[in-house]
């Protein structure tokens, strides 16, 4: 397979770095709910708590847009859910990357009922370009151009989530 570097590894540690610095300094004293997307914010999300100082919790769900594809069905399914009350909590949902915004609208709905005391989204990429419906996106690593990519978590077909660095398929 041919693959070109986007994102070096390099650059992404710095980034996740950065972003848990802003997070530490907007959630001290709330002990939020750090919430993985699985199963592409797995490696994001493992990085970023590691850079974390401030008391936290983490917690995960599952959904699936993408049927092995290189584009979103549409149609977004709940696998697994939370393990834990979000009540009254701070809750930061992890995104490896935001696309047409489907899945994050989803995830919105289905846990904004649950009355949590917030409800944000931190994501590693950002695909603006291709945006269906608005996100209120809080944090974001990067803003990336309308092309797939693997690497750190995302995958095509479930291969290539090993790699350190943003590759262009
Ligand atoms: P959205 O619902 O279109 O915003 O897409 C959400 C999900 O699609 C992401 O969480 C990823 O799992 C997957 N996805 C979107 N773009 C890419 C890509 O370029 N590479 C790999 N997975 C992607
Ligand atoms: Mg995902």
């Amino acid at each position: 397979m041919q693959s070109e570097i986007l994102i070096s590894e390099e650059k992404i540690q710095n980034r996740v770095a950065e972003l848990a610095a802003h997070i530490d300094k907007d959630y001290e004293g709330k002990s939020p709910i750090l919430v993985g997307v699985l199963k592409g914010s797995f490696i994001f999300l493992a990085d970023l708590v590691r850079k974390m100082t401030i008391p936290h919790q983490v917690d995960f769900l599952t959904v699936a847009s993408y049927d092995g594809g290189v584009s979103s069905t549409g149609v977004v399914r709940l696998i697994s859910d939370l393990s834990v009350n979000i009540e009254n909590r701070n809750v930061l949902i992890v995104e490896d990357i935001i696309d047409t915004g489907l899945t994050s609208n989803y995830i919105l709905k289905i846990l904004g009922v649950r009355n949590p005391s917030s409800l944000e989204f931190v994501t590693l990429l950002n695909k603006t370009e291709c945006r269906k419906l608005e996100v209120p996106i809080k944090y974001y690593g990067f803003e990336i151009p309308d092309q797939f990519v693997i690497g750190y978590g995302l995958d095509y077909n479930q291969f290539y989530r090993n790699l350190p660095h943003i590759a262009r398929l």
